[in-house]
């Protein structure tokens, strides 16, 4: 058995999201989100669940504290609710703010690291009602946000990421309309996409503007693909694959770390490329250097080309890649129906880091990786998963892997730490270590999470 050892400085922890666990949608003053609105609008999540309970976090918050640290988390990921702190452009709700500074303070005598997310898609509803990130005002109400943030933690967190998976913003709540505002409109999705990336940068120069420098860190999180094509001998399929990389990975990546969108991408939208809405001045803005790239793992893809098809499918989740199609692998498959490939996970962190960030002076952390599987609990609400242990512990070797092969990744934070609402899958599908029974919120560690707490501990992977 070859053990895979972890430098002291890894930092290992867990993550989750403010919509995802808090429940409380309408106490001390948080007003709606598009999630909210999302959630009561039939057939768009499923069971009809919404987020007014979910984990019951808010209430339960010093209870979740203790038992991250009796798992031995070196760092939580938790994300501020931008309705709860921020009612109305330009008010400021202290009893919301008051909530995120008692986490902080919790965490920082539990011995946590802090990192603070400051957008994971639970927009208010009024910004929405003004056009939502379609609208450029957004990207600066974003900043004001952030300076609110910033000036009631900024003496307490140190490490602050301002987008979660900008892409499913865009094209999943945008052209698929699987995810709030829950538009199908290819256009709208890349003006989302151009306006999330001002949103960031105007961000990070407003953090930056208040203070934030080293040891302080700030940077965003994307969900970057892993898009192999089914054939890499026959040309459609790799322009497929082409084509789907541009839309999803190097659509974020060229702008934060070139300052330029990718010219075959801009080729392949035609008429719905934004050009009108991409200001001069706005991708420097957008390039401002940042300190750390969050990336979130769970899965590669294959595709192959669909010579023929419609090109042109403004309510697909790729506008203008209407004309490929997946391709599955022979592999296993999360509770998800996603594939697991964990070499996939490797590729993408030695990828990223050696075009991207590495040459920019920014380092990898894994913001978010984890898999939802149909647990059984026993009759103490343990689950034995063996299958999300393994998952864990495949995918925490492939990032030793990434390491191994010269890929800057400083930190690795498990989805989740609790079973929570999973978006448009409602709270079906779970990705907690931990196990909540829903009916009682009693909180149960799985076997993964003894496991990971191992990990942590001994800071080794035996094999
Ligand atoms: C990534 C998202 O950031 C998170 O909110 C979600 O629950 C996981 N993916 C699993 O789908």
């Amino acid at each position: 058995m070859t053990p895979s050892t972890f430098a002291p400085h890894f930092i290992f922890g867990a993550a989750t999201a403010s919509f995802q666990i808090e429940g409380a949608t309408t106490t001390d003053g948080r007003v709606p989100s598009i999630w909210d609105t999302f959630c009561a609008t039939p057939g768009k999540v499923a069971g009809g669940d919404t987020g007014e309970v979910a984990c019951d976090h808010y209430h339960r918050m010093p209870q979740d504290v203790a038992l991250m640290k009796e798992l031995g988390l070196q760092s939580y990921r938790f994300s501020t609710a931008w309705p709860r702190v921020v009612p109305a452009p330009g008010e400021v709700n202290q009893a919301g703010l008051d909530f995120y500074s008692r986490l902080v303070d919790e965490l920082l005598a539990a011995g946590i690291t802090p990192w603070l997310t400051l957008y994971h898609w639970d927009l208010p509803q009024y910004e929405q009602d003004l056009g939502g990130w379609t609208n450029r005002d957004t990207a600066h109400r974003f900043a004001d946000y952030a300076e609110v943030m910033y000036r009631a933690l900024g003496d307490r967190v140190d490490i602050w990421t301002t987008l979660n998976e900008p892409w499913c913003s865009a094209f999943l709540g945008h052209a698929k309309g699987e995810h709030a505002p829950g538009h199908q409109d290819g256009a709208e999705a890349l003006a989302a996409a151009h306006h999330l990336l001002l949103g960031h940068g105007l961000a990070v120069q407003r953090l930056r503007g208040l203070g934030l420098a080293h040891p302080q860190q700030v940077g965003i999180t994307i969900n970057p693909g892993v898009v192999h094509p089914a054939d890499p001998d026959n040309a459609a399929d790799r322009d497929a694959a082409r084509r789907h990389d541009a839309l999803r990975n190097r659509i974020w990546l060229d702008p934060l770390f070139k300052g330029e969108y990718p010219a075959d991408l801009i080729a392949d939208m035609g008429e719905l490329w934004p050009a009108h809405l991409i200001w001069d001045g706005d991708l420097e803005v957008i390039a401002q250097p940042i300190d750390v790239l969050g990336i979130n793992f769970y899965n590669g893809e294959t595709v192959a080309g669909v010579p023929g098809a419609a090109v042109d499918s403004p309510g697909a989740p790729h506008p203008r890649t209407g004309d490929t199609r997946h391709v599955s692998r022979d592999v296993p498959l999360t509770g998800m129906g996603w594939e697991i490939h964990a070499p996939d996970f490797t590729e993408v962190l030695v990828r990223l880091s050696r075009e991207w960030a590495a040459p920019n002076s920014a380092h990898l952390v894994v913001t978010e990786n984890g898999a939802a599987f149909d647990d059984v609990a026993d009759a103490d609400g343990f689950v034995a998963d063996a299958d999300r242990r393994d998952y864990l512990h495949q995918h925490i070797r492939a990032v030793r892997d990434a390491i191994d092969a010269g890929a800057d990744v400083r930190g690795y934070l498990a989805w989740s730490l609790l079973d929570n609402f999973e978006w448009a899958w409602g709270y079906e599908k779970r990705f907690g270590i931990v196990r909540v029974d829903y009916d009682t919120q009693r909180r149960t560690p799985k076997a993964s999470a003894r496991w990971y707490s191992d990990v942590i501990r001994s800071r080794e992977l035996i094999e």
